[in-house]
């Protein structure tokens, strides 16, 4: 799956957005070690007892997509579920969730022995609580033999994207209701009753009732349909192949009027999406790159693709950015869809990744599950680090690989360093409630067990990584594991291939990091040799009260180099070292953490961070990329943390006048964004400016150069987003002639609004740019042109746009459109107040503007349509002076009565966050006033 708040490609336009991600996440561990009393019945607990083997359901739905005679949307079914006993027992316990279940007699169940004799049933019940359907018998289920359990039920096509769900889209201004389905994690139970644990496996062949015109796809190939009458009403009745063994989590369905694109190679592949994105050819790009990508998996994990097909789908309103049911993927549109008028290379590599990730999940995930949710994060690591081979393999020309670093290492480094954070991996017994399942779906489990991963297959070598994953995959194909279970096959990867030595057990070193959270930041002392850990926390001053059995010591593999020497591999395995071979002489610099294949920050003697930085200004390519944006941002994040002085990370961004690349000028331009944020409205905001303007100057030349005067597309894929960086950050600060080029382009499309020449890759920058500048014309069309766009990534660009203008009636004027539902829907109102927020001359007005309003946004909008909590984090994200700090307090006291909902986390969060920057200002302004005096 891939989960919206761990894309980063989603929020680019909003950094603001990227962090309140990370507030929301890190407030939902709180309540973790809570425990409840022991239960005393077996329908009373979380998991299911052991004692029931379903081998197969076979399950009839049929979702109505016309309202009933009370209007309402519902679906019917039946199921019977084939299964063994392995101990006599006289208890069935089945998930159930809101189904209504058809009495058979006295019962809620019909039981039958499949030989011998079937006992009675007792009594039947839903037990709410624990969501389970309850079956007391008066005799036993014989140890061994066969049942079959039978229901009939009907349930709600709610659009509440949990289970069979209704969604809605209009195409030719005709409203058209698509029937889809959300199983994972828990809401299987909700479609049909089941033995909804993802270790509980077994095959699932499903017949669909459904409106002749309609298409119904599943997990399997279907087979043809025939036209039936049931109950007076002509429906088509389409039969599935049965599935493999799997989870229930799995299982997928999709009554819709799509339309698909097709290729048939080895396995069939179907993009389906509506009918008029296909016949736009939006489908063509997904398309094109799935081939290849299962290609490379079958290589990768040297299986071949488990299913007869591949269909993926693109549905108008999907909670997740993507989900990988078995054969039938399900995406949101803008994840699956691509328009090369509209969709900017960005969107384009989101699309690519996306697909990788879910394919990789048809072997990792699927094939071979995990058996609990526990450990959720192996699963979602690895596909989120493999999606970067994936999309490498169908678009080898975009270095995507090296991104990683970026998109998920830097990022979770974030989260990691705090004092709130958690482990990857939790205790079974702990995770048992839905919703802590739903929980766990949060960065570190993505992004850092991609990075985790992705340091395993590198100190291992890939040959041996992949050599013990083929054995891991096969041993347990249409079963289940445990992390443990791949640790025990990559250590016999090694010992089998001999080739790669290591200081103890795979599992021995991965526990370090899988089951303590944080990481460390390593110290090398180039004069003396000396090398150290410390855990890593950005506030040095936090306590950490969660206890690790390893004290916060890692095992840690460091890939180094000096100037003019080869990469080596050494092993930290103490708290301090003595390594003479890392001792430098003369001019020689160490770098470590070569290519940020490790998952850890590096930190040096004040000497050797010189030498380094006096070869980025001779020479700067002899630093691998990668490393030149770590530099910048281990530098950064050391001063924050009050492990280096501020001018030492100052010092790193020096260099830029000679960088060209898009990996050091991103990690810049986010790490200064936290300065932006403390320093807007005072002069040495005013200073920054007019450094990053000298700065970006030689960057905005060169690609106005190689675009031949903008009027080319640069040819690399990060060049292409560096170009973006280029010509967003020329605007802002006021290089010379860039407002000018942007506001001409716009002027143009305003006098021919049907013909938008404005590259997709550079919209966004040129539209925030000439509104930035512009007056009330340039906004009023920007307006008209965002209620005009009928394609979500296009009215998304314009949206944010409008945000940018620096006139504050205007600004006034769209805050005002948030409360107004026929303007802005209820969806986007938050994005468009964080969005005035996180511009300085809207920052203010956003607040005064949720301090005004908030009664009524929070009685009239409620809690579904509005996203308090990012709501809070995005308006106060900048909130640095005390004045603010006492704002913030009242506010919390004025509506005290009202609450604050799902905000009150965010809330209790802004005002530490907010004392913790006043802080950081005071101690931090004055010298970082005076190196931008220095330097401008
Ligand atoms: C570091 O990554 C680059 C790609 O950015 C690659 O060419 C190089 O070989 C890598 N270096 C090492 C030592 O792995
Ligand atoms: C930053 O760089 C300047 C000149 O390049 C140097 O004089 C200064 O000592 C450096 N500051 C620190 C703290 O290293
Ligand atoms: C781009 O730069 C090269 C080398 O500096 C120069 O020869 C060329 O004329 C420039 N092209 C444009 C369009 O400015
Ligand atoms: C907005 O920006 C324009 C162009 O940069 C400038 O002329 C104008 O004075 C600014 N308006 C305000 C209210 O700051
Ligand atoms: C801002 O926009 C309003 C409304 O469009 C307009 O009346 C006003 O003159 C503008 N202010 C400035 C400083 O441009
Ligand atoms: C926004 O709404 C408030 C309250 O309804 C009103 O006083 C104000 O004039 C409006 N501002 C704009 C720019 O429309
Ligand atoms: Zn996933």
């Amino acid at each position: 799956m891939v989960f919206c708040c761990g894309c980063k490609k989603f929020w680019v336009m909003l950094v603001v957005m990227a962090l309140v991600c990370v507030a929301t996440i890190v407030g939902l561990w709180v309540y973790q070690f809570a425990t409840s009393p022991p239960p005393t019945s077996p329908w009373d607990r979380y998991r299911l007892p052991d004692v029931l083997v379903p081998e197969l359901y076979d399950v009839m739905l049929w979702p109505r997509l016309d309202p009933d005679a009370n209007g309402d949307y519902v679906f019917t079914g039946n199921s019977s579920v084939r299964f063994r006993a392995l101990r006599d027992t006289n208890l069935i316990l089945l998930h159930c969730k809101q189904l209504e279940l058809a009495p058979m007699g006295d019962h809620l169940a019909r039981l039958t022995a499949l030989s011998g004799t079937t006992p009675l049933i007792r009594k039947t019940w839903l037990h709410i609580p624990m969501q389970y359907l309850v079956v007391q018998l008066n005799g036993a289920l014989k140890a061994g033999q066969d049942y079959e359990l039978y229901t009939e039920f009907r349930g709600k096509l709610l659009d509440d994207l949990e289970g069979l769900y209704r969604s809605e889209y209009y195409e030719d201004g005709v409203r058209k209701v698509v029937a889809t389905s959300q199983m994972h994690p828990t809401h299987a139970r909700k479609t049909f009753p089941c033995f909804d644990e993802p270790a509980i496996k077994a095959a699932i062949q499903l017949t669909v009732l459904h409106k002749p015109g309609t298409v119904a796809l599943s997990n399997g190939k279907e087979f043809a349909s025939v036209n039936i009458v049931v109950d007076g009403q002509a429906v088509t009745k389409t039969p599935f192949e049965a599935t493999p063994k799997m989870s229930t989590y799995l299982l997928a369905l999709v009554v819709s009027d799509y339309d698909y694109v097709s290729q048939n190679d080895s396995t069939e592949i179907r993009i389906w999406a509506r009918k008029s994105a296909i016949s736009a050819g939006h489908g063509n790009y997904a398309l094109s790159v799935t081939g290849p990508v299962l290609n490379f998996f079958e290589k990768y994990y040297n299986i071949p693709y488990p299913l007869s097909k591949s269909d993926q789908i693109a549905l108008p309103d999907f909670y997740f950015g993507a989900m990988e049911n078995w054969g039938l993927v399900t995406y949101r549109e803008a994840n699956l869809l691509y328009d090369p008028v509209v969709s900017s290379n960005r969107n384009k590599e989101t699309t690519a990744t996306i697909i990788a990730h879910e394919l990789a999940h048809m072997w990792f995930g699927n094939l071979v599950t995990l058996k609990w949710w526990n450990e959720v994060w192996l699963n979602e690591g690895f596909a989120s680090y493999v999606s970067y081979l994936g999309a490498d393999s169908a678009e080898p020309d975009w270095n995507v690989k090296d991104l990683i670093v970026l998109d998920d290492v830097h990022r979770v480094f974030a989260v990691d360093a705090l004092a709130s954070s958690h482990p990857l991996s939790f205790d079974e017994d702990d995770i048992y409630k839905p919703e802590q399942i739903t929980e766990l779906f949060d960065t570190i489990s993505y992004s850092k067990g991609a990075s985790v991963l992705r340091m395993l297959s590198d100190f291992l070598t890939e040959p041996v990584f992949l050599q013990g994953l083929k054995t891991y995959l096969s041993a347990f194909a249409y079963s289940n594991t445990e992390s443990k279970d791949l640790w025990d096959h990559l250590q016999a990867a090694v010992e089998k291939t001999g080739t790669t030595s290591l200081p103890t057990k795979v599992h021995d070193i991965m526990n370090r990091w899988v089951l303590q959270m944080g990481f460390p930041v390593v110290s090398i002392d180039t004069a003396t040799g000396t090398v150290s850990q410390q855990h890593f926390l950005l506030d040095p001053d936090a306590v950490v009260d969660r206890p690790s059995d390893f004290n916060y010591q890692w095992i840690i593999p460091i890939r180094w180099m000096k100037s003019e020497g080869n990469s080596k591999l050494s092993w930290l395995l103490e708290k301090h070292a003595d390594r003479s071979e890392m001792q430098t002489s003369g001019e020689q610099w160490l770098l470590a953490n070569i290519n940020v294949t490790g998952y850890y920050r590096v930190n040096y003697d004040a000497a050797n961070w010189d030498r380094i930085m006096a070869q980025l200004h001779t020479d700067h390519q002899v630093i691998p990329v990668i490393n030149r944006a770590q530099l910048v941002d281990d530098a950064f994040n050391l001063a924050r943390a009050k492990i280096i002085p501020m001018s030492v990370a100052l010092n790193t961004t020096t260099y830029l006048i000679h960088e060209r690349d898009y990996m050091p000028w991103e990690s810049t331009l986010d790490n200064l964004d936290y300065l932006y944020l403390m320093f807007d409205g005072s002069d040495t905001y005013e200073l920054m400016q007019g450094y990053l303007k000298k700065q970006v100057a030689p960057l905005y030349a060169y690609f106005k150069n190689i675009t031949s005067n903008w009027s080319k597309v640069p040819d690399g894929h990060t060049e292409q987003y560096n170009q973006v960086n280029a010509l967003r950050v020329a605007c802002s600060t006021g290089v010379d002639d860039c407002q000018k080029v942007t506001s001409a382009w716009y002027t143009e499309w305003m006098a021919q609004p049907h013909n938008n020449m404005i590259h997709p890759n550079l919209r966004a920058t040129v539209y925030c740019s000439a509104i930035g500048s512009g007056g009330e014309e340039e906004w009023n069309f920007g307006w008209r042109m965002f209620k005009n766009a009928s394609i979500a990534i296009e009215a998304n660009k314009l949206m944010a746009a409008l945000a940018c203008t620096n006139n504050t009636t205007l600004l006034n004027r769209y805050l005002n459109y948030t409360l107004k539902p026929d303007e802005i829907r209820k969806q986007d109102a938050t994005t468009v107040i964080v969005s005035v927020a996180s511009n300085v001359k809207g920052q203010a007005l956003a607040w005064d503007f949720v301090r005004a309003n908030w009664k009524y946004m929070f009685t009239e909008y409620g809690v579904g349509s509005f996203s308090f909590a990012s709501l809070i984090s995005g308006v106060t994200a900048s909130f640095s002076t005390e004045e603010e700090f006492d704002q913030l307090v009242e506010f919390k006291e004025e509506n005290s009565d009202i609450g604050f909902g799902s905000g009150t986390t965010a809330l209790m969060q802004a005002i530490e966050r907010t004392r913790a920057n006043i802080r950081w200002v005071a101690e931090n302004q004055e010298e970082i006033r005076d190196w931008f005096i220095q330097h401008t």
